[in-house]
């Protein structure tokens, strides 16, 4: 019988895997039959969520700063040279900090900020997109951005330039790899309880949770890690139905899975 697991047989790159939303979507990989690398600085956690999985789950975890480029670069060297291939770079890193205004902004905090999220996925893109291209794979890259990629006034100045740069970085790169067949999308969440929403200063899961709902427009659904893990796990995946062969997102490159309703809403 066809294996119903959606991702048997594929590698995959998770940075931030092992906390939040990286740790919820490489949970739903290796789930769905993914060999999977989680990639963090939080070297406890990350083994620690990895040894969760392992062995049925075939997850590792190995410790990689999106800052520095040769971490980036051997992490995917170290997974082409275990595995024998790289099939998703799941980027999704990230840090909130700096939360002031644009008055009292420190530049060395926006330089930290912005080295995370815009230089550390054009880095994690770059290694995955090569070793894709070399290795002939027609790989899948999705970057997590935030609503903030598209609006601004919901997130604090230095994310939200952040964001806008994410968004920025996959239209230019989605149809340079689309040409060598790599896929390149973003997904794009409204709030979500996480240790970074809620490192902020008197914020609690339920907090978080009640102040999204009432700025979002579709209610009584509270976003949660797990749902941005199923919208990657769609820009991922190939899967076997029965004796039909589906590849959900096969041509699908440059989306930006969002709450297009409350972008149009406030725009
Ligand atoms: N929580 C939200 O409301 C929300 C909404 C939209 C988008 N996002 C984005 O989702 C992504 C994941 O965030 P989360 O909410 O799961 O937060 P999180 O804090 O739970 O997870 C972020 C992970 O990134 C890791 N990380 C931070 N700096 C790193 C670095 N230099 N190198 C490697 N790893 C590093 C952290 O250690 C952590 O494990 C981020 O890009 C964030 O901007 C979050």
């Amino acid at each position: 019988m066809a294996s119903t697991l959606r991702l048997k047989g594929k590698v995959a790159i998770i940075t931030g895997g092992a906390s939040g939303i990286g740790e919820a979507t490489t949970r739903l990989f290796a789930s769905q039959g993914a060999i999977v690398i989680i990639t963090d600085i939080q070297d406890s956690l990350g083994i620690s969520v990895a040894n969760s999985i392992s062995p049925t789950g075939q997850c590792t975890y190995l410790h990689c700063d999106v800052h520095d480029e040769l971490q980036v670069a051997a992490a995917v060297d170290q997974t082409i040279q275990t595995h024998s291939r790289l099939d998703i770079m799941f980027s999704n890193a990230g840090i909130l900090e700096p939360l002031t205004s644009i008055l009292d902004l420190n530049m060395s905090d926006l330089d930290n900020l912005l080295s995370i999220h815009m230089r550390g996925m054009a880095t994690a893109i770059k290694h995955a997109g090569r070793a894709m291209v070399a290795e002939g794979i027609r790989g899948s890259i999705i970057c997590t951005a935030r609503v903030a990629a598209a609006m601004a006034g919901f997130t604090p100045v230095a994310y939200t330039i952040a964001k806008h740069g994410v968004l920025g970085l996959v239209k230019a790169v989605a149809g340079e790899l689309g040409e060598k067949g790599v896929r390149v999308n973003c997904v794009s969440p409204f709030g979500v309880a996480t240790s970074l929403s809620c490192g902020i200063e008197m914020m609690t899961s339920e907090l978080v949770e009640k102040l999204t709902c009432e700025a979002a427009v579709l209610k009584e659904a509270v976003l949660r890690a797990a749902d941005i893990a199923a919208a990657a796990l769609f820009l991922a995946c190939c899967c076997f139905l029965k004796f039909l062969f589906l590849e959900d997102s096969r041509a699908i490159s440059h989306l930006v899975r969002s709450n297009e309703a409350e972008q149009q809403r406030r725009c």
